[in-house]
This record gives C-alpha cells, sequence and structure tokens, in this order.
C-alpha cells in the first residue's frame, strides 16, 4: 500500500455494517491498516463479520447504533471513544429505502426515510465531530447515491434524502475545514444489495437499467474501495465539501439521442 493511501493507525467508525455497502467499505478500510468500529442495530449480528476483519491483524469493535435514537448515537460514540484514543474516519452508511409511487407514500414512509438517512447521518456527524474537533483532524464520508444528484420515479422520500445528504456534506465541509475535518460524499450508482434485491431478480428491470449505465454494468462491491479508501486518507487532504460519484456513469444523464 503506499504511503499516500495508508491508514494505518486511524480509526474508523462505518456505521450499518451488517451487510451490503457497509461490509465493502470497512473491508476496504481494514485492508489499506484501519481499525474498525463496527455498528449494527443488532451488534451480535455481525460477530463473524468482525472477526473476518481482525483476522486480517485489525482491532475491531462491534456496537450498537440505532440512527433514529439520538442516545444511542451518543452511547455509540461514547463507546468507541472509550476504546480507541480518537476517530478519524467516518463512513454514515446506515440507510434505509422504501420504493412507492409518490401517492402511495405515508407519513411514516417519510419519516423513516428522512430521519434514517438524512437526520441520522447529521446527528452521527455531529457526535463524531466533537471528538475529530479536539485533535483538529478527521475525515466524514457521507455514503449519497447517484439520487443525490438526479431524480428517480417510486424513490420521492429518499431522493429527498440523498440530495440533502449532498447538501449536508457542503455545509459541513465549510463549517469544519479549518479545523482539520474534510467532508465528502460517496456516491454510489446501481449495486445490488439486500435494499434492492427484488429489482435485479427482474430480468427485464436489469437489461434497463443495465443500458443506461455508460459502463454496462452496475457496480461490484471492489469498484468502491479505491474511492473509500482515498476520501479517507491523508492524499485527499485538499478536498472537501464534494460528492464523487461511483455509478458507472449514469450520471451523466444517459439518456439517447441517436436511433
Ligand atoms: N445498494 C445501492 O445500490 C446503494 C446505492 C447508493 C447508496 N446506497 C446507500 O448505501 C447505504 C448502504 O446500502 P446497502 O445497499 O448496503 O443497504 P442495506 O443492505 O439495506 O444495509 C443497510 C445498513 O444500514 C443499517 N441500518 C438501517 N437502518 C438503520 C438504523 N435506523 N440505524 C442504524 N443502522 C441502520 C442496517 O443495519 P441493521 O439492519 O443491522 O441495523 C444495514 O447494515 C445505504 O445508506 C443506502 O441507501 C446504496
Amino acid at each position: 500500500m503506499s504511503e499516500l493511501f495508508d491508514l494505518t493507525n486511524n480509526v474508523a467508525i462505518v456505521t450499518g455494517a451488517s451487510r451490503g455497502l457497509g461490509q465493502y467499505f470497512a473491508l476496504a478500510l481494514a485492508k489499506a491498516g484501519a481499525d474498525l468500529v463496527l455498528t449494527s442495530r443488532n451488534s451480535t449480528d455481525i460477530e463473524p463479520f468482525a472477526q473476518e476483519i481482525k483476522s486480517l491483524g485489525r482491532k475491531v469493535i462491534t456496537v450498537d447504533l440505532d440512527v433514529e435514537n439520538l442516545q444511542s448515537i451518543e452511547n455509540m460514540v461514547s463507546q468507541a471513544v472509550s476504546v480507541f484514543p480518537k476517530i478519524d474516519i467516518l463512513i454514515n452508511n446506515a440507510g434505509c429505502n422504501i420504493r412507492k409511487p409518490a401517492v402511495e407514500v405515508s407519513w411514516s414512509d417519510w419519516n423513516s426515510v428522512v430521519n434514517t438517512n438524512l437526520r441520522g447521518s447529521f446527528f452521527v456527524a455531529q457526535k463524531v465531530a466533537e471528538h475529530m474537533l479536539k485533535k483538529q483532524y478527521g475525515r466524514i464520508i457521507n455514503i449519497g447515491s447517484v439520487t443525490s444528484v438526479s431524480g428517480f420515479a417510486g424513490l420521492a422520500p429518499y431522493c429527498a434524502s440523498r440530495g440533502g445528504i449532498k447538501q449536508l456534506t457542503m455545509s459541513l465541509a465549510d463549517e469544519w475545514g479549518k479545523s482539520g475535518i474534510t467532508v465528502n460524499c460517496l456516491a454510489p450508482g446501481w449495486f445490488e444489495t439486500a435494499q434492492n434485491k427484488v429489482l435485479y431478480e427482474n430480468k427485464q428491470w436489469l437489461d434497463y437499467i443495465c443500458d443506461r449505465i455508460p459502463i454496462g454494468r452496475p457496480g461490484r462491491p471492489h469498484d468502491l474501495d479505491g474511492a473509500v479508501v482515498f476520501l479517507a486518507s491523508k492524499s485527499s487532504e485538499y478536498i472537501t465539501g464534494q460528492t464523487l460519484l461511483i455509478d458507472g456513469g449514469v450520471s451523466t444523464g444517459a439518456t439517447k439521442a441517436t436511433v
């Protein structure tokens, strides 16, 4: 690993590490040398994954976290700093989605998606930043989405929450930049995980989406490795407030103007 991307002696919190992208991010950071705080609403579920990371020679703790509950956020951060002397990196990944036509979205659907994805990410960043500010160093990576920059039918609350993440990222970057903390948004395109499995089981939809992606396929786990390590490392020191799309180009619009 080049010195530029070496995360040895860095401590990273990865929220929502019980499956999917959270585990891809955690593994990439651990391979680059980081010790980890892994969270789930039921942290016993992530013990097998934590063991996998420990076998790479990293220190790992698993902590309960429900981002819909402020006390749970405060407890998670307290536990992290009681074990590790500092937190260098936060991957604000915990999130959820509800796919429905806009006219069918209920009050509670909206609250669930927006509170988890947007309010949760803000308060996790706030509580972690309190400690980063003391050390005058931090790398906060908010997980956005291609929906941070474009609209998608059937995803109104989700797109609103992810658009908010892009704006939140810019505001926090502005506020904490002079204190050595960078805040960026890593925005994946279409990756198959538990959250969207039902779509990928539909061949017609899969053909449709692949046709819209300039690189011609959905994302694979390792497609995110380079970007997350880069934004988590010292090499991205002069980059803050940005949204980096890892989406095979689908955010270009990818609409044919020829026949
Ligand atoms: N997959 C994609 O194509 C894609 C694309 C762009 C962005 N994203 C975003 O990337 C993140 C991960 O996506 P994914 O596909 O891996 O999703 P996933 O398989 O549904 O995993 C979501 C993770 O978030 C955690 N979580 C959900 N609600 C939570 C809450 N209230 N408090 C704390 N943790 C909570 C879950 O943990 P527990 O259930 O164990 O608590 C789980 O580990 C999400 O924010 C998602 O919106 C995904």
